[in-house]
Formats: structure tokens, sequence, C-alpha cells
């Protein structure tokens, strides 16, 4: 019976499992290009049920429309053949189905069962953490990989790619010290895990290590950058340093030459973008005409309201680039999701929606209304899935919009929170000085 790097039994042959550890092992570093290894594979054993669920699964998690009319025919590839593929399998293309049928919950606690039976199946761990990330299920991923954690041996072909994810797992449950010694444990075994590196700059984001951000940023890239189909998402982390340290210029050429590199291919992507231009626009800072890029990637998938993070994200860019009219096409997108019955509906219902009324009023200079729609959201925004440090850009968006308001103890609770976190902030020193200011009587 062929096998996997690490054990786990395959339907296929010897030479097709070789290979799939190769895609494999791709996929865990997020290097180029996993999906090119396996259609290569692919294409001279056609029977390799492994390959079309792990080609499915990839397609899934990028959680992206785009990639539909690739995930479908794969996954009914992978179903013709699921008759005669092991449990494991069998589990796998069960996964991809549920996620691609919108019940992401079902299909990450199918991954993650996959990893109970075979802990030390990393593909299982894997995504099943990605589907914790796009949850927002901060417990889940770092428990997730706990759990298998004791049947592993640091000599086991990919202990430190376990210990990168377990390191994101620990980061976004607020245990910094622990995440930031397994990140840079897992970096030392193999210098080119980006999930590694990823982890300890969100250590350093959540501590408002800025400075030091950058250095750690800058020293590790050339393990992490080159052939990376991550390293846009890294290169962002880095711009949210420059921005916390007021180099407003290094961030927008990180978006010009790293962040936009990939033109905004896929939604991961776009968010990013988003994610940095929106930060930038609302502290008022000139970004150019840099909204113009992220307008048709948006455009081409606002109708298909998969996952409310996304619109969210589309929303900034029609917001800030004053286009209503698509405005209201992702209000619409969210208003239909959200009377569906998937995932997504109960994250457009109780996330998207507001969020995205939010930031319409936002534009519209409304700032009070800014404020009273994503004020309510703050605590349960982890039910549209993503990172702490992706949410924050609500906190970002509350300071702004409440000292603009001119609501001045709003203001100042809204800046004292950020000061808690960052104390050391150029940028949250300067709201809780805008907010203190408001709250002054004014001269005579
Ligand atoms: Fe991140």
């Amino acid at each position: 019976m062929a096998t996997d790097l690490r054990g786990n039994p395959l339907t296929c042959s010897a030479d097709a499992a070789r290979r799939l550890d190769v895609a494999m092992t791709k996929f865990h570093i997020y290097q180029a290009d996993p999906v090119a290894e396996i259609d290569a594979l692919l294409a001279e054993q056609p029977d390799c049920v492994m390959g079309h669920a792990l080609r499915a699964g990839i397609l899934a998690t990028a959680t992206d429309k785009a990639f539909d009319s690739e995930l479908q025919p794969t996954l009914a590839a992978a179903e013709r053949l699921a008759p005669g593929a092991n449990a494991r399998e069998q589990a796998y293309i069960a996964a991809a189905r549920r996620w691609a049928d919108g019940d992401l919950t079902a299909a990450t606690e199918t991954w993650a069962g996959i990893a109970i039976t075979h802990p030390s199946d990393l593909l299982a761990v894997q995504f099943a953490q990605l589907g914790d990330f796009f949850l927002g299920q901060s417990q889940m991923l770092r428990d997730r990989v706990a759990r298998v954690l004791p049947r592993w041996d640091r000599d086991m072909p990919g202990y430190g790619y376990l210990l990168g994810m377990h390191a994101f797992g620990l980061e976004e449950c607020g245990d910094y010290a622990r995440a930031e010694a397994a990140g840079r444990e897992a970096l030392v075994v193999d210098r080119r895990d980006g999930w590694a590196a990823h982890a300890v700059a969100h250590v350093m984001e959540m501590q408002g290590r800025a400075a030091e951000g950058i250095d750690f940023m800058r020293t590790t890239a050339p393990g992490w950058s080159p052939d990376s189909l991550f390293a846009y998402h890294n290169w962002w982390h880095l711009a949210l340093f420059c921005i916390d340290q007021g180099d407003i210029a290094g961030a927008l050429r990180l978006f010009d030459e790293r962040v936009s590199a990939g033109g905004f291919g896929q939604a991961l992507e776009a968010i990013d973008g988003s994610a940095l231009l929106w930060r930038l626009w609302v502290l008022g800072h000139d970004v150019g005409d840099r909204w113009s890029l992220l307008q048709q990637p948006w455009a081409a998938r606002i109708s298909h309201g998969i996952y409310a993070f996304n619109d969210v994200h589309a929303m900034m860019a029609f917001v800030a680039s004053g286009d209503r009219t698509a405005q209201r096409d992702v209000i619409a997108t969210l208003e239909r999701a959200a009377a569906g019955g998937a995932t997504n509906a109960m994250m457009s219902r109780d996330v998207g929606l507001p969020l995205a009324r939010g930031l319409v009023a936002f534009g519209q200079d409304d700032f009070a209304g800014a404020v009273r729609h994503i004020l309510p959201v703050r605590g349960i925004a982890n039910r549209f899935g993503g990172s702490h440090a992706q949410r924050d850009v609500l906190s970002w968006t509350l300071c702004e919009a409440a000292i603009r308001a001119g609501d001045a103890p709003m203001a100042q609770a809204m800046a004292a929170e950020r000061l808690a976190a960052k104390e050391g902030s150029p940028v949250a020193q300067g709201w809780a000085m805008r907010a203190r200011a408001l709250a002054r009587p004014m001269a005579a």
C-alpha cells in the first residue's frame, strides 16, 4: 500500500504518492505551485483520487468564486473515484464538497476529524486551520494543532510546518511569547516557511512592535519571499508596520511593488490591497489612483456572495472611489446572502451587512452613522472570519469616525483602547491627542 511522507494511506501508485508529497510540501509553505504539481500528476495518472481531493481542497479554501469553474469539475472527478478510495481520502472529498456547498463549519470539522484519526496527517491539520481562520475560530486555530502535537516528534517530516501552524493559533489566542518562540523555531527548521514568519509578524503587530516588525520581516524575507504564493500577505504585514511608524511612502511602495504584484488575481490578495489602502484613506492620506486597481477585481466578484469578509473589503474600494452603484450591489449581495442558509448567511447577517453600511456612511461623511453601524459589531466580528490584525480595521475606522463626528466621549474611548494595546504607536497617539482636543472646552 502506498503512503504519504508521514505514513498516511493512499490508494495510488508509489510514484503518485511521491509526487503528491511534493505538491503537499509546496502547499504547506505556500510555495508555487502545488496545483501545477497536481495537474502534471493527474495528466499522467488521472485515477489518483487524492490528487483530485487535494486539488479540490486547495481551490475551495481560496474562498474565491473565480476558482469555482475549476473546483466543480475537480470535485466531480474526485466523487466519481470515491467508491475506490480509502476512508481518509473519502473524508477529504466530503470536506471539500461541504466547503463548496457553503457549509464551512461542517467542512472544517471533517478535515479536523481526519486529523484526529490520523494525527500525522499534516494536510488535514492545515485544511482545518484554514477553515478555522475563515470562520474566525481563534481557539480552534490553536487547539486543533495542540491535539496532534503529542503524536509528533521533531524528526517527522513537516514538524516545522506544524509548529508554524501552532504559532499562529497561539498568537490568535493571545499567547504571544509561546507563539513567537514556536514561529521562530519553525523558521530555523525551514526559512521558507512563510506561515511561521507570518505568525511572528502577527505577534509583533498585536504587541505594537512595529519597528522590530519591520526589521524582522526584512531580515527573513529572503527565506519566505521567493516563489511564494503567500508573500503578498507578509508584505502587507510589513506595510502595516510602516504605517504605524509613519512611513506612508514605504507602505505605498509595498502596495505598488508587492501587494499588487499579482494583479489581484485572487480574492485574498484583493482583501489585502483594500485593507491597506483603506487604512491610509481613512487617515486622510493621498493614495493616488490606486483604488482603480481594485475596482475591476472586486466588481467581478461581488455578485456571488460566497464570503462576507470579501464583500466588506470590496465595499472599501467602492466607498473610497465613490462608486455608489457598486456600493448598492455589495449591499444587495450581502442581503441576498443573509437570507440564504449556508455559513455565509450568518456572516453576512451578523457582521457583513452592518459593517458594509458603516463603511458607506463613512464615505458619505456620516461619521456618527458609521460609528452607530460598526460599534455593535466590534465584539462579534470574529464571526465573519479573518485574524485579529485584519479585523483591526474596524477599530481603526471607528477611531477616525468618532473623532470626525466630534463625539468626544466615543473618540476618547476608542483611542484609549488602541493606546492600551499599542502604547508606543504614533498612529494611536495621534488619535488620542485629537480625541483629547475634542474634549477640551473651546477657547474663548
Ligand atoms: Fe496575517
